[in-house]
This record gives C-alpha cells, sequence and structure tokens, in this order.
C-alpha cells in the first residue's frame, strides 16, 4: 500500500526520499510526492511512477536536509496530483503525509469547514493537516498537544510524517495501526513505512507503538505518550543486509527471492534447531502440553500456509484445528475451546485483517503466537508467542520465500506440538526433524534441474485464459497456492480444487486443451487423485502433473514435473517450488510486470 519516508539530518533530503520510495514501489502505488524543506516547504506531485516525479524536479536545486516522501495507492479519490500527498494545511502550517484511512473524515470536515477550512482534494489526509493546524492554533501548544489531540478526535488507521512550519527544523511522527519506525544513523534520522527504504542507511531503528509520537530532530529522536510525557525506548538492530533488498543481477525479484528459498528455509531451519531438538525460546512443551484446539487464522498465501498446517498438525498430533481468513475470523465472533491457541501467520506482520484478527483472539482470551517475517512489526509486537522467519526482506508483491519458511515453521510447530502431547515417539521426533534438513538441498535440486523445462511448458501455457489446480488433502492445500500464485502474476483465471470435488460442478468448465495441474504426492491416496485426471481428461483436458517420479502417472500425464521424494508432511515445499515458477515463467512470457502485478499491494494494511 502507500509508502513513506522521512529524513533529518546532514545530507540533501531530496536524494534520500527519492531512493527511499523507490524501495517501497513494491508496496504498490500510483502517485507520488515529497515536501523538502528549502527556504519554505516546497512539495513536488506528480500522477504514476517516481520517474514522472524526477522528470519534474530534475532542473531544480533542492539542497534541503529535512523532507518528506509519500508513494500513495488511492483509497478516497483517483490517482490525481491533487490527491497526492503530501497534503498542506490551508495556510500552509502543517504539511504531511499519512499511510492508512481516517474513518471519521466526513465528520471532521463539516467540523473545519464550520471554522472556515476549505479542502482541494478528495482524501481522507487533508483533514488530518487541517485538524492539526485548527489544534495548534486553538491551543498554542505547540507540535505534540496538536498531534496528540488530532490521535483522540480521529478514528482510522494512520502512520504520518508531519512538518510544521515554525519548526522547520523537525519532523513529527504518529501512528495508529499503521506500519512504522524510525532509523538512526550518524548523518540523521528517518522515518520510513518499512525497513527496504532505510535499510541503505541504517540497521538502526526505534519502534513507535501505536498513540505514540516522536520528534525526529538532525541527531536525536525524542518518544511521546498521548499525555505529552516523554518516553524512553531503546534501539534495535536489524539484521536484514541490504544485498536481499536487490536485485543482484536477476531480472526480477520475484525470481531471486524464487532462488533464495534453499538458504532461507536452511536458515529457518537451523534457528529453531539446537542439538537435533526443536527450540522454541519462549513456548516450552509443558505450555504446548495445554492446548486444547489450534486457530489458525491469515490471510492470501499465509493462509494457504494455514491450510497445509491444519492438515499436518491434527494428522501428527491429534489437536483439533480450524483455519480461517483473517477477514471472516474477526467478524465471524468464533467459538473457542477452553485452552485455545491461535496461531497468526503473516509475512509483513502488518495486514490490517491479520492484526484485528490476534486482537480479537487476545480479547476472548486465547494464547496468540504470531508466525511471522518483519521482526518488531505490530503482529509480532502484540502477539504473546512470536517465531520469525528468516525469509529477509520480500520485495516481489508475490511472496514466495516467506511462504516457504512459514512452512518450515509450522512443521515444526506440528512436530513439537506432537510431542508434546506424546503423539509421536523421540524417534519418530527425530526422524522428521532429520527429513526437514534435507529440505534445502532437495529444494535446490529442483531449482538446479527443472528451470529450463517449467519455462518451456510455461511459455506453452501463456496463452490460456483458464486453469485449474486439483489434489487431495495436503495436495489439495498447495494446489491452493498454485492457483493463488497463477492468477496475481499471470491474470489468467484459475481455481483450486480438492481432486474429488471436481465433478460436483466445476468439471462442466473442462474444455478441449483447458490446462489441468494434477498435484500428486500423498500416497495413500494418489490413485484417486489420478482417477480424476482421467476424467478431465477424457473430456479434453490438458494434464501437468507435479510428483516424485516414484509415482508413475506416464499414462495420464500431458506433461510430468518431477520433484525429490520426502516425509509426506513435508512435499508442500516441494511442490511449490515447480508451482512458483510455472506462474513466474507465465507471467514474464505474457509481459506482466512480475514484481508489481495490477491492483496490488504487497503488505494490505487497510480493511
Ligand atoms: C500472495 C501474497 C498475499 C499475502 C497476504 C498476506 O502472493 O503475497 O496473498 O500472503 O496479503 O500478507 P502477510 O503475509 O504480509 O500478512
Amino acid at each position: 500500500m502507500c509508502g513513506i519516508v522521512g529524513f533529518n539530518g546532514k545530507n540533501k533530503a531530496v536524494d534520500i526520499l527519492l531512493d527511499g520510495l523507490s524501495k517501497l514501489e513494491y508496496r504498490g502505488y500510483d502517485s507520488v510526492g515529497i515536501a523538502i524543506k528549502e527556504k519554505d516547504i516546497e512539495i513536488y506531485k506528480a500522477k504514476g511512477k517516481i520517474v514522472n516525479l524526477k522528470e519534474k524536479i530534475k532542473d531544480k536545486e533542492l539542497n534541503g536536509t529535512c523532507g518528506i516522501g509519500h508513494t500513495r495507492w488511492a483509497t478516497h479519490g483517483e490517482p490525481s496530483e491533487k490527491n497526492a500527498h503530501p497534503h498542506i494545511s490551508n495556510d500552509g502550517n502543517v504539511t504531511l503525509v499519512h499511510n492508512g484511512i481516517i474513518e471519521n473524515y466526513q465528520e471532521l470536515i463539516e467540523k473545519l469547514h464550520k471554522h472556515g477550512y476549505t479542502f482541494y482534494s478528495d482524501t481522507d489526509t487533508e483533514v488530518l493537516a487541517n485538524l492539526i493546524d485548527y489544534y495548534y492554533k486553538k491551543y498554542k501548544m505547540g507540535p505534540i498537544d496538536a498531534i496528540n489531540r488530532t490521535m483522540v478526535r480521529v478514528r482510522g488507521s494512520y502512520a504520518i510524517v508531519v512538518m510544521f512550519k515554525e519548526y522547520p527544523d523537525e519532523l513529527w511522527v504518529a501512528k495508529k495501526d499503521s506500519p512504522m519506525i524510525i532509523g538512526e544513523s550518524k548523518d540523521g534520522m528517518y522515518a520510513a513505512s518499512d525497513v527496504p527504504a532505510i535499510l541503505k542507511y541504517t540497521n538502526t531503528v526505534y519502534y513507535i507503538n501505536d498513540m505514540e509520537a516522536a520528534c525526529l530532530k538532525k541527531n536525536k529522536v525524542v518518544f511521546y505518550d498521548l499525555n505529552g510525557d516523554v518516553i524512553k525506548k531503546e534501539s534495535k538492530k536489524i539484521d536484514w543486509d541490504i544485498s536481499s533488498a536487490e536485485k543482484e543481477g536477476y531480472e526480477h525479484f520475484m525470481i531471486k527471492e524464487i532462488h533464495e528459498q534453499p538458504g532461507v528455509i536452511e536458515k529457518t531451519i537451523h534457528s529453531f534447531i539446537n542439538d537435533n531438538k526443536i527450540v522454541f525460546n519462549n513456548i516450552d512443551r509443558d505450555e504446548l502440553k495445554k492446548i486444547d484446539e489450534v486457530y489458525i487464522v491469515a490471510c492470501g498465501s499465509a493462509y494457504h500456509v494455514g491450510v497445509c498446517a491444519g492438515y499436518i498438525i491434527e494428522d501428527l498430533s491429534r489437536v483439533s484445528v480450524k483455519v480461517d481468513i483473517a477477514s471472516e475470523f474477526r467478524y465471524r465472533n468464533p467459538i473457542f475451546r477452553k485452552n485455545e491457541f491461535v496461531i497468526i501467520i503473516s509475512q509483513s506482520g502488518e495486514t490490517a485483517d491479520s492484526l484485528a484478527a490476534l486482537r480479537e483472539a487476545k480479547k476472548m482470551g486465547a494464547k496468540t503466537l504470531a508466525v511471522v517475517n518483519v521482526v518488531g512489526s505490530s503482529i509480532a509486537r502484540e502477539a504473546d508467542y512470536v517465531l520469525y522467519t528468516l525469509a529477509g526482506p520480500e520485495i516481489a508483491v508475490a511472496t514466495t520465500k516467506a511462504f516457504s519458511t512459514q512452512l518450515i515453521v509450522m512443521y515444526l510447530f506440528a512436530i513439537e506440538l506432537s510431542r508434546a502431547k506424546k503423539q509421536i515417539k523421540a524417534t519418530e521426533y527425530k526422524e522428521l526433524i532429520e527429513e526437514i534438513k534435507l529440505l534445502p538441498d532437495k529444494t535446490k535440486y529442483i531449482l538446479d534441474n527443472e528451470v529450463k523445462n517449467i519455462q518451456k511448458i510455461g511459455d506453452k501455457l501463456s496463452t490460456f485464459q483458464d486453469a485449474f489446480y486439483i489434489g487431495r488433502r495436503l495436495d489439495y492445500a498447495i494446489a491452493l497456492e498454485g492457483s493463488l500464485k497463477l492468477k496475481e502474476v499471470s491474470y489468467i483465471h484459475s481455481e483450486a480444487y480438492a481432486a474429488g470435488e471436481l465433478k460436483h460442478g466445476t468439471i462442466s468448465l473442462i474444455e478441449e486443451n483447458t490446462p489441468v495441474i494434477g498435484i500428486i504426492s500423498q500416497e495413500d491416496i494418489y490413485e484417486k487423485t489420478i482417477s480424476n485426471l482421467v476424467e478431465v481428461k477424457s473430456r479434453g483436458g490438458y494434464i501437468l502433473t507435479i510428483s516424485p517420479k516414484k509415482i508413475d502417472i506416464s499414462k495420464v500425464s500431458n506433461y510430468e514435473i518431477h520433484i525429490p521424494e520426502t516425509y509426506k508432511y513435508f512435499y508442500p515445499s516441494l511442490i511449490v517450488i515447480p508451482l512458483q515458477l510455472l506462474s513466474y515463467y507465465i507471467s514474464v512470457s505474457r509481459g506482466v510486470d512480475v514484481d508489481k502485478p495490477r491492483n496490488l499491494a504487497k503488505s494490505v494494511t487497510v480493511e
């Protein structure tokens, strides 16, 4: 969604802002703008991409060392220069950028109209600039007082960076339910909605909580609570390295991140295994022993990890599992058992629905675990327990490496829970861990041996308009991910079906040459899926299969992709690699902007 960068320090702000915004492009945006403190605050905006803004300011002498920048993803008001941020109060006293949505903005506009304010844009953000200005002038108690009064008055979500005309050497930051970090380096202070924007300059960051504010001076940051009292915060180090946020010779981030998977899977496995035992620092077996039911809640691909985990946890630990989409869960009024354990899976740790689901679960008294990639994100901070995936920064909008590391964490959770519940013996526990440790090499094997074949088949399938993915149990769970990956990056309509469900309606859509991707890894039920594929083939379907070689599908399949063998629970980690590659190459073949598919945002921080 929208991206924010702010800088106050010794260097030219314009370069840092544009560079930072370019690192946030992956979040999706449709207009861009900056405000720089020169003699006065100067604002420049452009519709479309950052290059359009660069073109506009190329002849300007912008030497200011304090400024704010924003990439906007339109919610209220069409993408246009008028609606692009930064927004400014009526007399230019307050300039700001904002991520999030102000829900009561109409009511606030009416209030401000009565005090003579006028509005030039269609946004909810402009009201913030004028409301801060209103309180600033009414109470005459300075920036923190005006910001705090505004925070109390508005409803919705926001992360803002504000410049006050009368405080030219300060940036002010505040947030509620939208991500924001503060960076610190010897050259100055940074504000950003996401780590990659400032990783080039610093890895020392502060996390600001909801309903807190901060003042960024040139060489320090001061935090305030809602009473206006100063609060102390410790900085944290982020151990992502800058190269992981660059393309490093790959044509797209998506393919680079696909190829990073063996490495990040290995890192994640080793961060939780010590001496052949699973170590979840803060969750011990006694805690796990108490669990009566697991509820897994997430969005999109992270939800698909949850569906995979649901099958594995139930089968292995015999603990009942419910899996739900966060946007449904939060309004469902779910029924909890006595010792309910809610797991929220999220790459960004900022997805609005997942965060709301977490809060709902906590309110209802459940213990909560976050499986999250971004350290210090809201979901990570608010859950009772957190297990980090070590995928590093994921830039491509379509998740690949975060998905794979989430699977690993969920396998380990399932195994540890089963051991705590005494459902598996020590030998089985050890064997499962040994098998997980082989997954990095097995994923690498697929990447080393299958890319060319999959590229070829990708080219062939790129002209189709529809595709179907079928499988049973875990194969169905991973079919969901294959199908989502295809539609989001190639714009081909696709659906995933439990193989046995196909003939209850959907099979009527199969025509001559409709691609049907059959996923066949679960040995005890593979014959049933093969029967379903035969039914599809006899209606003209073009069958592509993904399976370990030992399962013979040559008579049914038009095109076979083979993966190495593993234990039944861990096949999703191997199957997903060809599925990702297939989507990637189909997308490239169709000329789609793979890393930034239309209408999508990396981190969905609004409902
Ligand atoms: C698909 C994709 C999305 C995310 C979903 C949740 O490729 O990336 O479906 O999985 O938006 O995002 P996080 O994991 O950040 O909560």
